[in-house]
This record gives C-alpha cells, sequence and structure tokens, in this order.
C-alpha cells in the first residue's frame, strides 16, 4: 500500500512538473510580417531547459518541420537569415514531450506592402503602433483597416492606439495608393497580468487530469487512515499494527502442528486458533 502511495505521488509531481514546463516563444523583431530577404530570430524561453525545446513549422508545404531543415538553430534558437513566401506559416515551440508553446503566424507576401504589427500579444492598456511600410519608399500615406472597415488614413503611415483595450484584438491590414495592399494579421490583447503574455495558458485538460488524480490521492490517503483506525479497533487497540498479528500467526501454526488429527488449513482464523489451545489445555 505504502509503495503505490509513493508511485502516485511521484507520478502526480511528474505531471505538475510536465504542466509548468511551458516554454515562451519570443521573435526578434517582435512582427508577424516580413519582406522577402528580412531576417527573424526565434527562441524558446523555460527556465528547465532540460526540456529540449524545438522550433517547428506549418507551412502550405511542410507539417511539423524542425528549425534544421529551414533555419540555422543552436538549442532552441532558430534564425532564419533570408525569408522568402514560402517561409509563410505557423511557427511554434514544442519539447521532447511534445508540449506545445503559444504559435504564432509569421507572413511573408510576395508583394511590396507590408503591415508591422506585433505577434505577440500586447498587454491591455500599452500603446500599440501599426506601421504600413513598402519596399519602395517610407513614410507614405496609408489607410488601416480593422475586420474589414477602414479605421483611417495616417499621412505618415503610422497608427498608434495609446491604451489598447480588448475591443482592439483584431484582423488587421493596410494599404498604401499605388503600392498595394498587406496581408492580414491578427492582433491579441492579453489581461494586465505580468506573467500572461510570456507564458502560454496551461493545457487545459492536463491540468484537469491532474485535479483528478489529487483528488484520487487525497481519497487513497483518506482510505488508507480510516482503515489503520478501524484495523486499530479490531485488533484490540494494538498500537503496533504488524507485530501482534506476526506473533498470533507464527503460535497457529505451532499449534497445528501439533495436533495433527486437525487438517492444516492454510487460511485458520485466529478465533479458531484460540479454540484450539483451549482443547490443548484440557
Ligand atoms: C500543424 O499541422 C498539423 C497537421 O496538419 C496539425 O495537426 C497541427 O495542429 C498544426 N500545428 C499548428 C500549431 O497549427
Ligand atoms: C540568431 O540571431 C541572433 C540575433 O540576430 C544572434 O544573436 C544569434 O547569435 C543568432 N544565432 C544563430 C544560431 O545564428
Ligand atoms: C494564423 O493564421 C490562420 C490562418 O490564417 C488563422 O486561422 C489563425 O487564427 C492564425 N493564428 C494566429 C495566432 O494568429
Ligand atoms: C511585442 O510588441 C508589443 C507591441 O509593441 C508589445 O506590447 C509586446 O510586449 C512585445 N513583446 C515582446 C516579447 O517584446
Ligand atoms: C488603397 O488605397 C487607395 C487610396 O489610398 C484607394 O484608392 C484604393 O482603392 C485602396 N485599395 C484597396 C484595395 O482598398
Amino acid at each position: 500500500m505504502k509503495t503505490s502511495l509513493l508511485k502516485l505521488l511521484l507520478m502526480l509531481t511528474t505531471l505538475l512538473h510536465c504542466i509548468s514546463s511551458s516554454a515562451a516563444l519570443t521573435v526578434s523583431p517582435n512582427r508577424s510580417q516580413f519582406f522577402e530577404g528580412d531576417s527573424v530570430s526565434l527562441s524558446c524561453e523555460d527556465e528547465d531547459s532540460s526540456a529540449g525545446w524545438t522550433l517547428r513549422r506549418n507551412t502550405t508545404t511542410e507539417t511539423r518541420t524542425p528549425c534544421d531543415e529551414w533555419g540555422e538553430g543552436s538549442g532552441s534558437t532558430c534564425n532564419m537569415s533570408h525569408m522568402v513566401p514560402q517561409d509563410s506559416g505557423v511557427y511554434w515551440c514544442e519539447s521532447s514531450q511534445a508540449a506545445a508553446s503559444q504559435s504564432i503566424n509569421l507572413t511573408v507576401p510576395g508583394g511590396s506592402v507590408i503591415l508591422q504589427s506585433p505577434v505577440l500579444p500586447v498587454m491591455e492598456g500599452d500603446p500599440l503602433t501599426l506601421s504600413c511600410r513598402s519596399k519602395h519608399g517610407s513614410r507614405l500615406p496609408a489607410a488601416f483597416y480593422k475586420d474589414g472597415s477602414l479605421m483611417g488614413t495616417e499621412p505618415g503611415g503610422h497608427m498608434t492606439i495609446l491604451h489598447v483595450s480588448r475591443s482592439d484584438e483584431g484582423l488587421y491590414r493596410c494599404n498604401i495608393s499605388s503600392h498595394g495592399e498587406s496581408p492580414s494579421s491578427w492582433i491579441s490583447v492579453t489581461e494586465p497580468v505580468a506573467s500572461a503574455t510570456r507564458l502560454p495558458p496551461p493545457h487545459l485538460p492536463l491540468l484537469l487530469s491532474a485535479a483528478s488524480i489529487a483528488g484520487l490521492v487525497a481519497v487513497t490517503i483518506l482510505v488508507l487512515l480510516v482503515r489503520r483506525r478501524l484495523g486499530g479497533k479490531t485488533e484490540g487497540g494494538a498500537s503496533e499494527d504488524v507485530t501482534y498479528s506476526d506473533v498470533e500467526m507464527f503460535h497457529k501454526q505451532q499449534l497445528l502442528r501439533q495436533h495433527t488429527e486437525f487438517p492444516a488449513k492454510p487460511q485458520v482464523v485466529y478465533s479458531s486458533v484460540k479454540t484450539l489451545s483451549l482443547q490443548s489445555n484440557h
């Protein structure tokens, strides 16, 4: 009973460790759209480097391909030095135990206009700057759209929201007249909790199973405690739970050997042994 309890506790701590060792994906520069030829550095940050995080991506032609097939990597950092439209896709960190970080979308449009928007979530209350850039010229007047509706036209090609709120979350794009239109990028806004932007939300099914295992352990401990208490009462209040029954078992076998007319039953209970010893005294 004690060893299985230990095993359960061990399982529980392993599980909790798995949940807590989640990586934060960082992107430098911190944006989601890139011109052809741009460079980007991605890395998985985690206190527990032993988890062995690898950067992976899905593109239109690849699935779960690791960093060494598309970038220059050293451990959990991966650089792309000359991006091409085929690098557009979903990127994430994955541990050797298949845990995953939040994923991000990187887009490399073939066209000449990009929207510079943060690829990682923006904290509520923080400023948000959107820039519309053309390959052929800077600070051109640009129109900004959110969820398909025109927000406004900015002569300098920049738009700043001083204090971001949840309602600013959405799909953004921009347009520079006679240069073209950028692809759309999703901007997410998170609550102003220090850890919220750095750590991905914990895996809910894992949390639930951890909770149920914790419950199981608690119930097991309870059952053990109750059993111990009840067991102590039936053994006549003997506080040392092991030795008493051992001695009685030995005594019983000795008696059985002396009275061979009684067939030796392997599972004779204590009360019948008592009867035997009375008979031998008479
Ligand atoms: C990557 O592609 C695979 C196969 O289509 C899919 O199961 C997985 O969810 C994708 N990963 C992400 C982060 O989108
Ligand atoms: C990736 O890029 C970053 C920043 O440009 C640089 O500090 C780092 O050394 C590069 N790592 C590799 C493996 O090239
Ligand atoms: C990434 O792009 C896909 C397809 O455009 C979209 O469904 C998904 O929500 C995007 N994910 C993020 C984190 O922006
Ligand atoms: C990414 O950029 C946004 C907006 O500029 C900022 O709020 C966020 O903290 C940045 N994230 C990182 C990891 O630098
Ligand atoms: C892009 O903006 C220009 C004016 O700045 C406008 O004439 C044009 O229709 C816009 N294109 C799209 C696709 O919205």
